[in-house]
Protein backbone atom coordinates (compact mmCIF):
# COMPACT_ATOMS: atom_id res chain seq x y z
CA UNK A 1 0.00 0.00 0.00
CA UNK A 2 1.58 3.08 -1.01
CA UNK A 3 -0.17 5.29 1.81
CA UNK A 4 -0.07 5.15 5.27
CA UNK A 5 -1.47 8.21 6.41
CA UNK A 6 -1.77 8.36 10.62
CA UNK A 7 -4.31 10.63 12.10
CA UNK A 8 -2.27 12.74 13.90
CA UNK A 9 1.28 14.08 13.42
CA UNK A 10 3.44 15.97 15.81
CA UNK A 11 4.99 19.33 13.93
CA UNK A 12 8.48 20.10 15.04
CA UNK A 13 10.80 22.34 13.64
CA UNK A 14 14.41 23.31 14.89
CA UNK A 15 13.48 25.44 17.32
CA UNK A 16 12.33 23.18 19.47
CA UNK A 17 15.33 20.62 19.39
CA UNK A 18 17.39 24.39 20.71
CA UNK A 19 15.01 25.16 22.95
CA UNK A 20 15.19 22.09 25.07
CA UNK A 21 18.53 21.90 24.74
CA UNK A 22 18.99 25.44 26.39
CA UNK A 23 16.64 24.15 28.97
CA UNK A 24 18.85 21.06 29.40
CA UNK A 25 22.19 23.00 29.26
CA UNK A 26 20.41 25.48 32.28
CA UNK A 27 20.82 22.99 34.62
CA UNK A 28 17.22 23.87 35.75
CA UNK A 29 14.62 21.65 34.24
CA UNK A 30 11.14 22.08 36.37
CA UNK A 31 8.75 25.20 36.01
CA UNK A 32 10.99 28.64 36.03
CA UNK A 33 11.75 31.12 33.83
CA UNK A 34 11.11 29.32 30.22
CA UNK A 35 7.59 28.69 31.75
CA UNK A 36 7.23 32.68 32.78
CA UNK A 37 8.58 33.62 29.19
CA UNK A 38 5.92 30.56 27.88
CA UNK A 39 3.31 32.43 29.80
CA UNK A 40 4.22 35.90 28.84
CA UNK A 41 4.45 35.46 25.17
CA UNK A 42 0.48 33.86 25.28
CA UNK A 43 -0.60 36.34 26.91
CA UNK A 44 0.34 38.67 24.48
CA UNK A 45 -0.38 36.22 21.72
CA UNK A 46 -4.58 36.03 22.62
CA UNK A 47 -4.41 39.60 24.82
CA UNK A 48 -5.05 38.58 28.14
CA UNK A 49 -4.08 39.88 31.08
CA UNK A 50 -2.81 36.80 32.68
CA UNK A 51 -1.50 33.26 31.43
CA UNK A 52 -0.66 30.26 34.29
CA UNK A 53 0.88 27.28 32.57
CA UNK A 54 0.50 23.88 33.80
CA UNK A 55 0.88 20.55 32.81
CA UNK A 56 -2.71 19.78 31.15
CA UNK A 57 -5.98 21.24 29.93
CA UNK A 58 -7.63 18.72 32.58
CA UNK A 59 -5.61 20.78 35.49
CA UNK A 60 -6.17 23.85 34.11
CA UNK A 61 -10.22 23.47 34.20
CA UNK A 62 -10.08 21.79 37.95
CA UNK A 63 -8.08 24.94 38.67
CA UNK A 64 -10.77 27.16 36.76
CA UNK A 65 -13.38 25.35 38.87
CA UNK A 66 -11.89 25.50 42.03
CA UNK A 67 -11.18 28.95 41.62
CA UNK A 68 -14.31 30.03 41.04
CA UNK A 69 -15.94 28.10 43.81
CA UNK A 70 -17.52 25.09 42.97
CA UNK A 71 -18.92 23.09 45.87
CA UNK A 72 -20.35 19.69 46.48
CA UNK A 73 -23.90 19.57 44.60
CA UNK A 74 -23.36 22.73 42.66
CA UNK A 75 -24.55 21.99 39.15
CA UNK A 76 -22.53 22.78 36.09
CA UNK A 77 -23.37 22.84 32.53
CA UNK A 78 -21.29 20.55 30.10
CA UNK A 79 -22.12 19.89 26.58
CA UNK A 80 -22.36 15.70 25.70
CA UNK A 81 -20.13 16.52 22.90
CA UNK A 82 -17.01 16.35 24.59
CA UNK A 83 -13.90 14.89 26.26
CA UNK A 84 -14.54 13.35 29.79
CA UNK A 85 -11.94 15.83 30.85
CA UNK A 86 -14.35 18.48 30.94
CA UNK A 87 -16.96 16.88 32.74
CA UNK A 88 -14.74 14.59 35.05
CA UNK A 89 -13.25 17.74 36.83
CA UNK A 90 -16.83 18.63 37.84
CA UNK A 91 -16.62 15.12 39.72
CA UNK A 92 -13.75 15.89 41.44
CA UNK A 93 -15.85 18.31 43.67
CA UNK A 94 -18.40 15.99 44.17
CA UNK A 95 -20.57 18.70 41.65
CA UNK A 96 -23.08 17.39 39.43
CA UNK A 97 -22.08 17.81 35.22
CA UNK A 98 -25.41 19.23 33.64
CA UNK A 99 -24.86 17.59 30.54
CA UNK A 100 -27.00 19.12 27.68
CA UNK A 101 -27.42 18.54 23.98
CA UNK A 102 -25.20 20.23 21.30
CA UNK A 103 -26.65 21.78 17.41
CA UNK A 104 -26.07 19.52 14.74
CA UNK A 105 -25.43 21.97 12.24
CA UNK A 106 -22.24 23.58 14.63
CA UNK A 107 -21.50 20.74 16.92
CA UNK A 108 -21.53 23.78 19.85
CA UNK A 109 -23.61 24.30 22.92
CA UNK A 110 -25.78 27.42 21.71
CA UNK A 111 -27.66 29.98 23.31
CA UNK A 112 -31.06 28.49 23.11
CA UNK A 113 -29.62 25.03 24.53
CA UNK A 114 -28.31 27.01 27.25
CA UNK A 115 -31.63 29.26 28.28
CA UNK A 116 -33.82 26.26 27.96
CA UNK A 117 -31.41 24.17 30.22
CA UNK A 118 -31.20 27.45 32.64
CA UNK A 119 -35.29 27.37 32.78
CA UNK A 120 -35.43 23.51 34.10
CA UNK A 121 -32.23 24.56 36.90
CA UNK A 122 -32.30 27.66 38.19
CA UNK A 123 -29.35 26.96 40.92
CA UNK A 124 -26.89 26.30 37.95
CA UNK A 125 -23.61 27.30 39.74
CA UNK A 126 -20.81 27.49 36.48
CA UNK A 127 -20.96 26.63 32.68
CA UNK A 128 -17.91 25.01 31.13
CA UNK A 129 -18.31 26.42 27.30
CA UNK A 130 -16.50 23.48 25.02
CA UNK A 131 -15.26 25.54 21.36
CA UNK A 132 -15.23 22.15 19.35
CA UNK A 133 -13.09 21.26 16.77
CA UNK A 134 -11.30 24.80 16.26
CA UNK A 135 -14.44 26.43 16.41
CA UNK A 136 -16.14 29.57 18.63
CA UNK A 137 -19.25 28.79 20.61
CA UNK A 138 -21.57 32.23 20.01
CA UNK A 139 -19.97 33.71 23.15
CA UNK A 140 -21.11 37.34 21.50
CA UNK A 141 -24.06 37.91 19.71
CA UNK A 142 -23.71 40.65 17.47
CA UNK A 143 -27.48 41.47 16.47
CA UNK A 144 -29.01 40.59 19.70
CA UNK A 145 -27.96 40.68 23.47
CA UNK A 146 -28.71 36.69 23.22
CA UNK A 147 -25.11 35.55 23.04
CA UNK A 148 -23.78 32.96 25.55
CA UNK A 149 -22.09 35.36 27.57
CA UNK A 150 -24.73 37.63 28.12
CA UNK A 151 -27.20 35.08 28.93
CA UNK A 152 -24.62 33.93 31.58
CA UNK A 153 -24.10 37.10 32.90
CA UNK A 154 -27.77 38.05 32.91
CA UNK A 155 -27.77 34.70 35.18
CA UNK A 156 -24.74 35.33 37.10
CA UNK A 157 -23.00 32.21 36.08
CA UNK A 158 -19.46 32.30 35.76
CA UNK A 159 -18.45 30.92 32.45
CA UNK A 160 -14.91 28.76 31.85
CA UNK A 161 -13.90 27.55 28.24
CA UNK A 162 -12.64 24.81 27.41
CA UNK A 163 -10.62 26.02 24.35
CA UNK A 164 -8.60 22.53 24.27
CA UNK A 165 -9.23 22.54 20.64
CA UNK A 166 -9.18 26.37 20.02
CA UNK A 167 -5.91 28.00 20.00
CA UNK A 168 -5.64 30.10 17.70
CA UNK A 169 -9.42 30.86 17.49
CA UNK A 170 -10.97 34.18 17.18
CA UNK A 171 -14.40 35.11 17.66
CA UNK A 172 -15.59 38.66 16.49
CA UNK A 173 -11.91 39.58 15.85
CA UNK A 174 -10.69 38.67 19.07
CA UNK A 175 -9.07 35.43 20.25
CA UNK A 176 -10.43 32.96 22.50
CA UNK A 177 -9.05 33.29 25.84
CA UNK A 178 -10.75 37.02 26.42
CA UNK A 179 -14.30 36.32 26.41
CA UNK A 180 -15.63 34.36 29.52
CA UNK A 181 -14.40 34.47 32.99
CA UNK A 182 -11.38 31.49 33.02
CA UNK A 183 -10.45 29.68 29.82
CA UNK A 184 -8.32 26.39 29.91
CA UNK A 185 -6.77 25.36 26.53
CA UNK A 186 -4.82 21.98 25.93
CA UNK A 187 -1.01 21.43 24.89
CA UNK A 188 -1.25 17.80 24.50
CA UNK A 189 0.56 16.20 21.93
CA UNK A 190 -1.99 16.24 19.07
CA UNK A 191 -3.24 19.45 19.64
CA UNK A 192 -2.64 22.67 17.26
CA UNK A 193 0.24 23.12 18.94
CA UNK A 194 1.83 20.84 21.74
CA UNK A 195 4.61 20.69 25.02
CA UNK A 196 3.99 16.80 24.53
CA UNK A 197 1.06 17.18 27.64
CA UNK A 198 0.83 20.88 28.97
CA UNK A 199 -2.02 23.60 29.20
CA UNK A 200 -2.28 27.31 29.77
CA UNK A 201 -5.23 28.97 31.47
CA UNK A 202 -6.03 32.85 31.02
CA UNK A 203 -8.24 35.09 32.62
CA UNK A 204 -8.27 39.05 33.01
CA UNK A 205 -9.21 38.40 37.43
CA UNK A 206 -6.13 39.11 39.28
CA UNK A 207 -8.13 37.49 42.40
CA UNK A 208 -8.74 33.95 40.30
CA UNK A 209 -4.97 34.19 38.86
CA UNK A 210 -3.74 34.47 41.97
CA UNK A 211 -5.91 31.54 43.38
CA UNK A 212 -4.85 29.36 40.64
CA UNK A 213 -1.20 30.45 40.76
CA UNK A 214 -1.27 29.49 44.37
CA UNK A 215 -3.20 25.91 43.97
CA UNK A 216 -1.44 24.96 40.79
CA UNK A 217 1.87 24.29 43.05
CA UNK A 218 0.81 22.56 46.38
CA UNK A 219 -0.97 26.01 47.97
CA UNK A 220 2.77 27.16 48.54
CA UNK A 221 3.28 30.58 48.95
CA UNK A 222 5.85 31.50 46.89
CA UNK A 223 7.73 30.03 43.56
CA UNK A 224 10.66 28.14 43.99
CA UNK A 225 12.02 29.01 40.86
CA UNK A 226 12.65 32.15 43.36
CA UNK A 227 14.37 31.37 45.35
CA UNK A 228 16.48 29.41 43.52
CA UNK A 229 17.48 31.94 41.33
CA UNK A 230 18.09 34.63 44.60
CA UNK A 231 21.11 36.27 45.37
CA UNK A 232 20.45 35.66 48.78
CA UNK A 233 20.22 32.54 50.41
CA UNK A 234 16.43 32.09 50.53
CA UNK A 235 14.82 28.47 51.62
CA UNK A 236 11.62 29.07 53.55
CA UNK A 237 8.06 28.96 52.67
CA UNK A 238 4.88 28.37 53.93
CA UNK A 239 1.75 26.39 52.94
CA UNK A 240 -1.38 28.25 52.60
CA UNK A 241 -3.64 25.31 51.03
CA UNK A 242 -3.92 21.69 50.37
CA UNK A 243 -2.96 22.50 46.39
CA UNK A 244 -2.47 20.32 43.59
CA UNK A 245 1.01 19.09 41.55
CA UNK A 246 0.22 20.90 38.00
CA UNK A 247 3.19 23.05 36.79
CA UNK A 248 4.39 23.02 33.64
CA UNK A 249 7.96 22.08 33.56
CA UNK A 250 10.92 24.02 31.44
CA UNK A 251 11.57 21.39 29.28
CA UNK A 252 7.60 21.62 28.03
CA UNK A 253 7.96 24.64 28.28
CA UNK A 254 10.20 25.40 25.78
CA UNK A 255 8.64 23.46 23.19
CA UNK A 256 5.88 25.61 23.85
CA UNK A 257 7.42 28.69 22.97
CA UNK A 258 8.74 27.21 19.95
CA UNK A 259 5.07 26.24 19.17
CA UNK A 260 3.90 29.62 19.55
CA UNK A 261 6.04 30.93 17.30
CA UNK A 262 4.42 28.91 14.39
CA UNK A 263 0.97 28.62 15.89
CA UNK A 264 -0.41 30.91 12.81
CA UNK A 265 1.73 28.71 10.01
CA UNK A 266 0.85 25.60 11.35
CA UNK A 267 -3.10 26.77 11.33
CA UNK A 268 -3.01 28.06 7.88
CA UNK A 269 -1.43 25.23 6.52
CA UNK A 270 -4.65 23.16 8.49
CA UNK A 271 -7.15 25.50 6.62
CA UNK A 272 -5.92 24.83 3.00
CA UNK A 273 -6.40 21.12 3.87
CA UNK A 274 -9.97 22.02 5.44
CA UNK A 275 -10.43 24.30 2.47
CA UNK A 276 -9.86 21.51 -0.30
CA UNK A 277 -11.97 18.77 1.89
CA UNK A 278 -15.23 21.47 1.75
CA UNK A 279 -14.40 21.81 -2.02
CA UNK A 280 -14.69 18.21 -2.74
CA UNK A 281 -17.23 16.84 0.35
CA UNK A 282 -19.60 19.55 0.09
CA UNK A 283 -20.61 18.43 -3.10
CA UNK A 284 -21.61 14.50 -1.78
CA UNK A 285 -25.10 14.38 -0.55
CA UNK A 286 -24.11 11.15 1.63
CA UNK A 287 -21.63 13.46 3.90
CA UNK A 288 -22.56 16.77 5.84
CA UNK A 289 -19.55 18.79 6.99
CA UNK A 290 -20.19 20.98 10.40
CA UNK A 291 -21.72 24.87 9.37
CA UNK A 292 -19.41 27.38 9.72
CA UNK A 293 -20.29 30.44 12.39
CA UNK A 294 -16.30 31.16 12.79
CA UNK A 295 -14.72 32.65 9.59
CA UNK A 296 -11.99 29.64 7.98
CA UNK A 297 -9.49 32.16 8.69
CA UNK A 298 -10.22 32.22 12.27
CA UNK A 299 -11.01 28.74 12.93
CA UNK A 300 -7.90 26.94 14.70
CA UNK A 301 -9.08 23.82 12.57
CA UNK A 302 -8.09 21.37 15.56
CA UNK A 303 -10.47 18.37 13.99
CA UNK A 304 -12.36 18.12 10.30
CA UNK A 305 -15.37 15.55 11.15
CA UNK A 306 -17.68 14.93 8.15
CA UNK A 307 -20.48 13.19 9.08
CA UNK A 308 -22.03 9.98 7.18
CA UNK A 309 -25.54 11.33 7.13
CA UNK A 310 -28.93 8.86 6.98
CA UNK A 311 -28.90 9.12 2.90
CA UNK A 312 -26.05 7.13 3.03
CA UNK A 313 -25.86 3.28 1.53
CA UNK A 314 -23.25 2.80 3.43
CA UNK A 315 -22.70 2.98 7.76
CA UNK A 316 -20.24 5.10 9.16
CA UNK A 317 -18.08 1.92 11.17
CA UNK A 318 -17.71 0.93 6.85
CA UNK A 319 -16.47 3.95 5.98
CA UNK A 320 -13.95 4.08 8.67
CA UNK A 321 -13.08 0.34 8.22
CA UNK A 322 -12.74 1.26 4.01
CA UNK A 323 -10.71 4.15 4.67
CA UNK A 324 -8.40 2.28 7.01
CA UNK A 325 -8.01 -0.31 4.14
CA UNK A 326 -6.50 2.28 2.13
CA UNK A 327 -4.08 3.57 4.07
CA UNK A 328 -6.03 6.23 6.05
CA UNK A 329 -6.38 6.35 9.93
CA UNK A 330 -9.43 8.31 11.34
CA UNK A 331 -11.12 8.82 14.97
CA UNK A 332 -14.45 9.60 16.31
CA UNK A 333 -15.28 12.79 18.23
CA UNK A 334 -16.54 11.78 20.38
CA UNK A 335 -19.11 9.01 21.55
CA UNK A 336 -20.75 11.76 23.46
CA UNK A 337 -21.13 11.58 27.73
CA UNK A 338 -24.78 9.96 28.22
CA UNK A 339 -23.11 7.29 26.00
CA UNK A 340 -20.56 6.46 28.76
CA UNK A 341 -21.06 3.85 31.11
CA UNK A 342 -20.05 6.37 34.33
CA UNK A 343 -22.08 9.25 33.44
CA UNK A 344 -25.35 7.37 31.93
CA UNK A 345 -25.61 4.83 34.82
CA UNK A 346 -24.64 7.67 37.41
CA UNK A 347 -27.12 10.10 36.10
CA UNK A 348 -29.69 7.61 34.04
CA UNK A 349 -29.02 9.81 30.89
CA UNK A 350 -31.23 8.30 27.75
CA UNK A 351 -29.89 8.95 24.53
CA UNK A 352 -33.16 10.36 23.07
CA UNK A 353 -32.94 13.45 25.20
CA UNK A 354 -29.82 14.46 23.29
CA UNK A 355 -31.14 14.33 19.20
CA UNK A 356 -28.63 16.66 17.81
CA UNK A 357 -25.23 14.95 19.74
CA UNK A 358 -26.56 11.46 18.45
CA UNK A 359 -27.30 12.55 14.98
CA UNK A 360 -23.89 13.59 15.14
CA UNK A 361 -22.33 10.83 16.92
CA UNK A 362 -23.99 8.21 14.72
CA UNK A 363 -22.29 9.66 11.26
CA UNK A 364 -19.45 11.45 12.75
CA UNK A 365 -15.72 10.42 11.39
CA UNK A 366 -12.65 12.61 11.91
CA UNK A 367 -10.48 12.87 9.13
CA UNK A 368 -6.36 13.64 9.31
CA UNK A 369 -6.08 17.52 9.33
CA UNK A 370 -2.14 18.54 10.32
CA UNK A 371 0.54 20.81 9.28
CA UNK A 372 2.78 18.25 7.40
CA UNK A 373 -0.50 16.59 5.86
CA UNK A 374 0.87 16.72 1.97
CA UNK A 375 -0.83 17.62 -0.91
CA UNK A 376 -1.11 13.95 -2.34
CA UNK A 377 -1.68 12.57 0.68
CA UNK A 378 -4.61 15.07 0.96
CA UNK A 379 -5.80 13.96 -2.54
CA UNK A 380 -5.90 10.55 -1.87
CA UNK A 381 -8.14 11.15 1.12
CA UNK A 382 -10.70 12.69 -0.73
CA UNK A 383 -10.58 10.21 -3.38
CA UNK A 384 -10.54 7.14 -1.57
CA UNK A 385 -13.80 9.31 0.20
CA UNK A 386 -15.74 9.96 -2.97
CA UNK A 387 -15.13 5.95 -4.14
CA UNK A 388 -16.73 5.04 -0.93
CA UNK A 389 -19.53 7.92 -0.61
CA UNK A 390 -20.45 9.79 -3.85
C1 LIG B 1 -12.38 19.23 24.69
C2 LIG B 1 -11.25 18.77 25.56
N1 LIG B 1 -11.16 19.20 26.81
C3 LIG B 1 -10.16 18.84 27.62
C4 LIG B 1 -9.19 17.97 27.20
C5 LIG B 1 -8.10 17.56 28.14
O1 LIG B 1 -6.87 18.02 27.70
P1 LIG B 1 -5.52 17.49 28.36
O2 LIG B 1 -5.18 16.19 27.71
O3 LIG B 1 -4.51 18.56 28.04
O4 LIG B 1 -5.76 17.37 29.82
C6 LIG B 1 -9.22 17.48 25.90
C7 LIG B 1 -8.19 16.55 25.43
O5 LIG B 1 -8.26 15.92 24.43
C8 LIG B 1 -10.28 17.88 25.05
O6 LIG B 1 -10.36 17.44 23.80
Amino acid sequence: MKYKIPFARTNTSTNEYDYVKDVLDSGWLTTGKVAKKFEENFKSYVNSKHAISVNSCTSALHLALEAIGIKENDKVIVPALTFTASAEVIRYFKAIPIIVDIDYDTCLITPEIVESTLKKFSDVKAIIIVHFGGQAAQLLDNNSNKGLLNICRKHKIPIIEDAAHAFPTKHNDKFIGTFGDITCFSFYANKTITTGEGGMITTDSDEYATRMRLMRLHGIDRDPWNNYSSPKPKWDYDVVAPGFKYNLPDINAAIGVAQLERAEDMRMKRQKCAQLYNEHFSQITSIDIPVLTTPMKHHSWHLYPIIINNTSQISRDDVVKLLFENGISTSVHYKPLYRMKYYKETYNLINDNYPGCEKYYKGCISLPIYPSLSKDEIFHIIKVIKGICA
